[in-house]
């Protein structure tokens, strides 16, 4: 008898715990059912054709789950280069296993939804060519512990880099090129040894450049900040990053330089 409600107990644990990971992957749905609410466009009719709801989400195109059965949850959101066009909604805040976001190629407008900073596992996110307005407020750049790759290039964003920027301790890409930010940019940034690539170009950033930059950014193979508003020298210690080689240009207003 003892063994019996054992069981029971063990089943309803079992039972518990499916159905927690049932109502969450329905929450993934949810998310991708707003995010298809805010296509205005989709040309080849590949969203509305293919997102239907008797078809389990974990098949949609551009969407990749876990492998682990008991959590088919959304790891990945490949849509890319579909011509697409509208808003993000902040339901994407609510992907919470997502660790990959490319929505880059395509017409999204408007602002990037805060409730972004809720993704505690993303990893990479390109948004690069697209129409993108609106600041990259602090609260997005502060929760967001394992942001290794982000790309933003190609937009229409503005204000500056926030200082929490140096929050992100695995960030090694930060692409901003071909946007209007504009300000200083933060001590931070500067300081963050994870760097690998930093592009920067046509933007409106001024100030100059710390002359101990290279202390801390020991991996840095891409920097590139021409056409921006910078003032004063290439810093002399600039030699101290060892993989940054080829100085394509040499002026500060026009600063570009190669991985070896
Ligand atoms: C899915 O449902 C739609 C109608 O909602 C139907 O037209 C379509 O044939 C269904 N597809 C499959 C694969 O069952
Ligand atoms: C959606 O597209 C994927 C490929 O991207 C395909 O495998 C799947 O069968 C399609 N589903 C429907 C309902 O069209
Ligand atoms: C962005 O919007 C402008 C008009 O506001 C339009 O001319 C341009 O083609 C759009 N760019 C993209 C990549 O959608
Ligand atoms: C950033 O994203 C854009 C759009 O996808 C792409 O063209 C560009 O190569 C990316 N840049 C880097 C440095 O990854
Ligand atoms: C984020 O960065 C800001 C400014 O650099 C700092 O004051 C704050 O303590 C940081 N927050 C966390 C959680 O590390
Ligand atoms: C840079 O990092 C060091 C330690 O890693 C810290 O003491 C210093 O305050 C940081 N400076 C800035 C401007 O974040």
């Amino acid at each position: 008898m003892e063994r019996m409600s054992f069981f029971i107990f063990k089943l309803t644990i079992a039972l518990m715990i499916l159905n927690f990971y049932s109502v969450s992957a329905s929450e993934d749905q949810h998310a991708l059912d707003a995010i298809k609410a805010q296509i205005t466009m989709d040309p080849p009719g590949l969203l509305s054709t293919n997102w239907t709801s008797n078809a389990s989400i974990c098949t949609w195109t551009g969407v990749s789950c876990g492998s682990r059965v008991k959590t088919q949850r959304v790891i990945a959101l490949d849509l890319s280069d579909m011509g697409l066009v509208g808003r993000i909604p902040p339901q994407i805040g609510s992907l919470s296993f997502l660790t990959s976001l490319d929505l880059s190629h395509n017409s999204f407008h408007g602002p990037i939804p805060p409730e972004m900073m809720q993704l505690r596992h993303l990893e990479r996110v390109y948004m690069g060519h697209n129409n993108l307005t609106g600041t990259l407020s602090p609260l997005f750049l502060d929760k967001m512990p394992s942001l290794k790759s982000l790309n933003l290039s190609y937009n229409s964003l503005n204000g500056n880099i926030p200082e929490e920027i140096g929050n992100l301790s695995e960030l090694q890409d930060l692409v901003l090129n071909n946007n209007q930010f504009s300000g200083l940019v933060p001590q931070t940034l500067f300081n963050q040894s994870s760097i690998r690539r930093i592009l920067l170009s046509f933007n409106s950033f001024s100030g100059t450049l710390p002359d101990d930059m290279c202390d801390q950014l020991v991996k840095l193979r891409l920097f590139f900040i021409s056409g921006n508003k910078f003032t004063g020298p290439i810093p002399s210690s600039i030699n101290k990053c060892r993989q940054l080689r080829y100085p394509c240009q040499q002026t500060i207003s026009t600063v570009a330089y190669q991985w070896k």
